[in-house]
């Protein structure tokens, strides 16, 4: 039975037999014993090494090259056709048969040039590049000089294996290949933004202007002053937004509003905003400034808005701040009135943009 010496306990025949025991001084004192652990595993050492035909036929060399530059040269073919499909097929409106083919050929496309450029990176990889066995030993992560120089030295030794810089063909159509293959991305994102007009205006205005009346949202029906009784609360929509054929339910994304009646009195108007609300009616957006919920839970008692995505809270009888939660800015505020007839009509637009902040903003 062997002894531990450090913690004092006696170690088990088994314990002995599975571990070394190491003398550790410094200077001329010592001070413990280290236990090192055998690997469980015996190092089999590498196989034989078995050279490809590649490295013993020239002729055979020069298909793997052809091979594989053919392939890079396919991507490229890949990708333009990409761009094309994209313009040959456009997608049109309410044509489900549109989107079926400018799906179909761009993803034709994408995928012979991902495909091509793969295969010919494994196969460049496996035929061409060096083939040798080696092995790196295990060290501590800390980098040093040598390793650095090492890495330097690496890294020219598989500049020189690969035979990027010898073989110019490969390389170039590589690059080229890489540099190809994301065009058909740019031409995608660029359909995504509307088609002849200015994103910006577009998010900076709603289907409200001077004399549209507020109607109910779904119905579409007329809303009078009158109906709107104390501490009740309204989700409004445009005038006629019920009747477009087209386009319905981008125009509600924007102009939905929140209409809300309370005591002037419990009002905490800005005075240039003193003629946007009547008799206690006020409308904001209902459009979270966080990242675009609809703001739809109304406590009466505390006259607070809640945003039910994030818990963002508006204070509707201070101008609609921010009280709680991410969202950074206060609801916009919708200018309102009465008509002849007692309807609620929108003075003119919001006077900002709704919803979440975005690049041009202001
Ligand atoms: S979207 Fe309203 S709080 Fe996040």
């Amino acid at each position: 039975m062997a002894s531990d010496e450090t913690s004092g306990k006696d170690l088990t025949a088994a314990d002995s037999s599975s571990v070394e025991h190491v003398t550790a001084a410094v200077g001329t004192a010592v001070v413990g014993t280290a236990v090192v652990a055998r690997d469980a595993v015996a190092n089999p050492g590498f196989p034989p090494h078995r050279p490809r035909i590649t490295d013993l036929d020239p002729r055979a060399e020069k298909r793997a090259e052809r091979t594989v530059y053919t392939l890079f040269y396919l991507s490229i073919v890949g990708s333009i056709f990409a761009i094309a499909a994209y313009m040959i097929f456009p997608i049109v409106p309410e044509d489900p048969g549109s989107v079926r083919l400018n799906n179909l050929f761009i993803g034709v496309g994408l995928a012979l040039a991902l495909l091509a450029l793969g295969i010919g990176a494994v196969h460049w990889g496996k035929a061409l590049m060096h083939d040798e066995e080696g092995s790196d030993e295990r060290h501590p992560v800390r980098g040093s000089d040598e390793t650095r120089a090492r890495a330097v030295e690496i890294f020219q030794e598989a500049n020189t294996e690969s035979g990027i810089g010898r073989r110019a063909v490969i390389r170039n159509s590589l690059i080229g290949a890489l540099v190809v293959f994301p065009l058909p991305a740019v031409v995608l994102f660029r359909g995504l933004a509307p088609q002849d007009q200015d994103p910006v205006a577009l998010l900076n205005q709603t289907m409200w202007k001077k004399g549209t009346r507020l109607a109910l949202d779904p119905s579409g029906s007329p809303i009078k002053a009158s109906d709107v009784t104390l501490g009740s609360s309204f989700a409004v929509i445009p005038e006629g937004l019920a009747d477009l054929e087209h386009g319905r339910l981008e125009e509600k994304a924007k102009a939905a509003v929140i209409l809300v009646r309370m005591k002037p009195e419990d009002l905490n108007q800005l005075p240039e905003r003193a003629t946007w609300s009547y008799d206690g009616i006020v409308a904001y957006s209902k459009i979270c400034t966080h990242v675009g919920c609809p703001v739809g839970l109304y406590e009466q008692q505390t006259h607070h808005l809640l945003c039910p995505c994030h818990q963002s809270q508006f204070d509707v009888a201070d101008h609609a701040k921010v009280i709680f939660g991410p969202a950074k800015r206060a609801l916009p505020q919708l200018p309102i009135a009465v008509d002849s007839e007692g309807y609620l009509i929108a003075q003119s637009d919001f006077l900002e943009p709704v919803g979440p902040s975005f690049w041009e903003r202001q």
